[in-house]
């Protein structure tokens, strides 16, 4: 017998910014259960859904595909580099001639802030539409499918933990979305690390943090650390001296990582410049979640196919 699905009280996932912590914790819920194995059902058999990625991806694209296909639902997989994009094709007529075809779930990827949300507002009545990352605002199911490996390891009451996010913060929609699902999970103490010219000004997203830029100070026993990727195709240049000096100063090392609780768990969304945010050792090492981070994202992606169109 299957278990109901969280209850979803939104239309489309489009920001993890005001979603109610109950509506959080019932998808991480779910995602556990699927993550577990159990209660694989058919809940989108007969539904297509297809990934509308405007921007390259691999785990992303990849994993909601298989989660789409896990629910039994028939899924198209749009490429803009090989579709009619290239003849001049809008983002919205794309849509609308995939709806046509019957497709009823969009999970879209952008690379303009809003484009995603803007796809939402003019798409049909019956049509969901997940944001699989656009620009620098928002990618809500990998907020979701870090606290799902956070909450695995460290249990679901974050009020203890003190967790460390270090690197690109400006250009992050990774950032945006776990910082504001960590907030909305009352994590205990949030603390941001980065060059002053990689972290945002004025415009909320470091709320309630404690901005430091020395990394050693900043990983004093903290539970968790969250790296993020140099966003270099979001970047101006100038941003960052040189790559050389960024691993010097903001690179998490084995030594560097001492300095946090002996049992802190590393974290990275992917895709890793090695060598650059993080060592291999550390990349590759014990305490690392990354590829944790990438299998829970399938079962993240199936409780929210499932919550939008099961
Ligand atoms: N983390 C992430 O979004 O990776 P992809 O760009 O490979 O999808």
């Amino acid at each position: 017998m299957s278990a109901p699905g969280p209850a979803m009280p939104l239309a489309h996932l489009l920001t993890l910014d005001g979603v109610p912590r109950a509506t959080l914790e019932s998808l991480l819920d779910r995602a556990q259960s699927f993550a577990e194995g159990g209660d694989r059902r058919d809940c989108l058999a007969g539904t297509a859904v297809c990934t509308l990625f405007f921007e390259p991806s691999t785990r992303t694209r990849l994993s909601f595909q298989l989660a789409a296909q896990r629910l039994g639902a028939d899924v198209l997989s749009f490429d803009a580099s090989t579709s009619s994009t290239s003849k001049g094709e809008t983002a919205i007529d794309t849509l609308h001639t995939i709806e046509a075809m019957g497709v009823r779930g969009f999970i879209v990827r952008h690379k303009l802030d809003g484009a995603v949300a803007e796809l939402a507002a003019r798409a049909g009545a019956d049509t969901r539409v997940v944001n699989a990352g656009d620009g620098r605002s928002a990618h809500p199911t990998q907020g979701l499918l870090d606290m799902l490996t956070l909450r695995q390891a460290k249990g679901a009451d974050f009020s203890r933990l003190k967790v460390l996010m270090v690197g690109d913060v400006k250009h992050s929609r990774v950032a945006r979305s776990d910082l504001q699902a960590l907030r909305a999970l009352g994590v205990g103490e949030l603390r941001v690390c980065g060059p002053s010219s990689l972290l945002p000004v004025d415009d909320g997203t470091l709320a309630g943090c404690r901005v430091l830029d020395d990394l050693d100070a900043a990983l004093e026993g903290v539970d968790a650390v969250m790296m993020l990727r140099l966003q270099r195709e979001r970047m101006d240049d100038g941003l960052v001296d040189s790559l050389d000096d960024y691993h010097r100063d903001y690179g998490l090392t084995a030594i560097r990582l001492r300095r946090a609780a002996p049992d802190a768990v590393v974290m990275h969304p992917g895709p890793i410049n090695r060598g650059v945010e993080i060592t291999d050792e550390v990349a590759d090492g014990p305490q690392s979640l990354i590829l944790r981070q990438v299998a829970n994202g399938v079962a993240v992606r199936m409780a929210v196919l499932e919550a939008l169109l099961g």
